[in-house]
């Protein structure tokens, strides 16, 4: 059976099916099509479509056939294109002659539109949530990790030493920014596109302000057309995701450096390392490779669904069914990554005395020394200068040590040789999100307070599931 039989027949051919169903993987907004069209039937009861014994008995029957869905009880028919079809097949045999009334007002075009949102909506927030667990990991560790600290790099070579703290904080912005861009992706399309039908709404006295109360929107379309061709809540979630999936594999790959054998900055715990089947001494850092690597798939998804939306006419096209892997993909892909990356974070081992070693490497205080010259009342291109060429002399064969250099200059002398002193150096960074320790007791603060909030607003987010009418 098909539900256009009455214009085409019954039958398909079974190429046509292979390539047009959606039901292999729109199978799992069963949970959404059953929360919104049971919305949809109570809309049909307050306008007086249906009588509310009609209502009551269609949503019994969508909550029997959710609950077949649920336990795997449900059998799919050969006819089931998506998951629209299925539910709506289910309810008209579990409640013959009535069920028929459920699709009444309704297309599948604003259908899925609908249990997309629903489903973004909770996903995004979900993924806020875990983002901010990691964040919340970064700053225990960073708190942890007091006043130690190690070399901090531009082009990858020693630049200036930095506090620890500092560095996982600088993280934890990245995926601060990224909640917050979640959170308000999820917000913006809160909107309800239920009641646009397939794209021009009905004759039916419908209620779609009512709908969109009921399933926790914050509004509802104001243009039948729109609600049903729009798709870009799916492109930014995409964009939300790929960016925060950038961000951990830029974290992931410092993982990668500071745990070889030239860095050791970094020993990751057995639990969260893997072996290799031929070299037995390996530990190798899989997790963080791969959420390097699959940055690449999440941001392949932004780019290949946009291409999907290019150039598409009004209002809905088959097109738009291709919204969901990706979409289902990255969410999946994002979640996972979080989850392991606060294991291998939490759990890693920071080796403080290596990083120590590296970051009292001389050349790293150079600037500390032109900002003393500064202080001395030179101008600051002369200091560069000044130093510039002292490390020069420092490098080349058989020079003086740095230390030597500073002792014999006029304008540094004894007093300047602290500075070579890397704990000197870090503590004096104190201009406000500086490296050193005090401006990063206020940066932390911050940090947890912003944390705080963002939490606040994903929890709001979550209540929106938990609340139907
Ligand atoms: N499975 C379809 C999708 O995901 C549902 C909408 C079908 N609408 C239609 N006019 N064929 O987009």
């Amino acid at each position: 059976m098909t539900l256009w039989e009455g214009r085409l027949g019954s039958e398909q051919a079974p190429e046509l099916m292979e390539l047009t169903e959606s039901l292999s993987f729109d199978r799992r907004l069963a949970p959404e099509d059953a929360r919104a069209s049971r919305a949809h039937v109570r809309g049909l009861a307050r306008g007086g479509i249906i009588t509310a014994g009609e209502a009551a008995e269609i949503i019994d029957a969508l909550d029997q056939a959710a609950r077949e869905l649920a336990d795997g009880a449900f059998t799919f028919a050969r006819g089931d294109e998506d998951i629209h079809t299925a539910l709506e097949r289910r309810v008209a045999e579990i409640a013959p002659g009535v069920g028929g009334k459920l699709h009444t007002g309704r297309s599948r075009n604003d259908q899925v539109a609908t249990d997309l949102r629903l489903f973004a909506r909770r996903e995004l927030a979900v993924v806020g949530g875990l983002a901010l667990d990691l964040s919340e990991v970064l700053a225990a560790r960073a708190e942890d990790a007091g006043g130690a600290y190690l070399p901090g790099y531009t082009h990858l070579q020693r630049a200036q030493c930095v506090l620890l703290a500092h560095h996982l904080l600088a993280h934890g912005w990245a995926l601060a920014r990224d909640v917050d861009r979640i959170v308000t992706t999820a917000r913006r399309l809160n909107v309800s596109p239920l009641g646009a039908g397939a794209l021009a709404g009905s004759s039916l006295p419908l209620d779609p302000e009512g709908t969109a109360a009921d399933l926790g929107f914050d509004s509802c379309f104001e243009n039948s057309m729109d609600a049903v061709g729009d798709r870009d809540f799916v492109a930014e979630a995409l964009f939300d995701l790929a960016l925060l999936g950038v961000h951990l594999s830029r974290i992931a790959e410092e993982i990668v450096l500071w745990s070889t054998q030239e860095a050791g900055f970094i020993s990751i715990a057995d639990t969260f390392a893997t072996g290799s089947s031929m070299l037995p001494q390996k530990k190798n850092p899989d997790i963080a490779e791969l959420v390097r690597a699959k940055a690449g798939r999440l941001l392949g998804h932004v780019a290949g669904f946009l291409a999907t939306l290019k150039g598409l006419p009004l209002a809905y096209n088959r097109d738009l069914q291709e919204d969901k892997e990706p979409l289902f993909d990255s969410v999946d892909t994002v979640r996972r990554e979080l989850v392991a990356m606060k294991g291998l974070i939490a759990t890693a081992t920071f080796n403080l005395d290596r990083m120590s070693e590296a970051a009292s490497d001389e050349g790293s205080a150079a600037t500390d020394l032109a900002e003393y010259l500064v202080s001395e009342g030179v101008a600051f291109r002369e200091a560069h200068r000044v130093v510039g060429s002292l490390v020069r002399e420092a490098s080349t064969l058989g020079g003086a040590s740095i230390a030597d250099l500073v002792r014999a200059h006029p304008l540094l002398g004894e007093r300047a040789l602290g500075l070579l002193d890397p704990a000197v150096g870090v503590a004096r960074r104190t201009s406000p999100g500086a490296a050193g320790p005090a401006a990063v007791a206020r940066q932390m603060e911050r940090f947890r307070e912003g944390i705080a909030s963002y939490r606040r607003r994903v929890d709001d987010l979550l209540a929106l599931d938990d609340r139907e009418r």
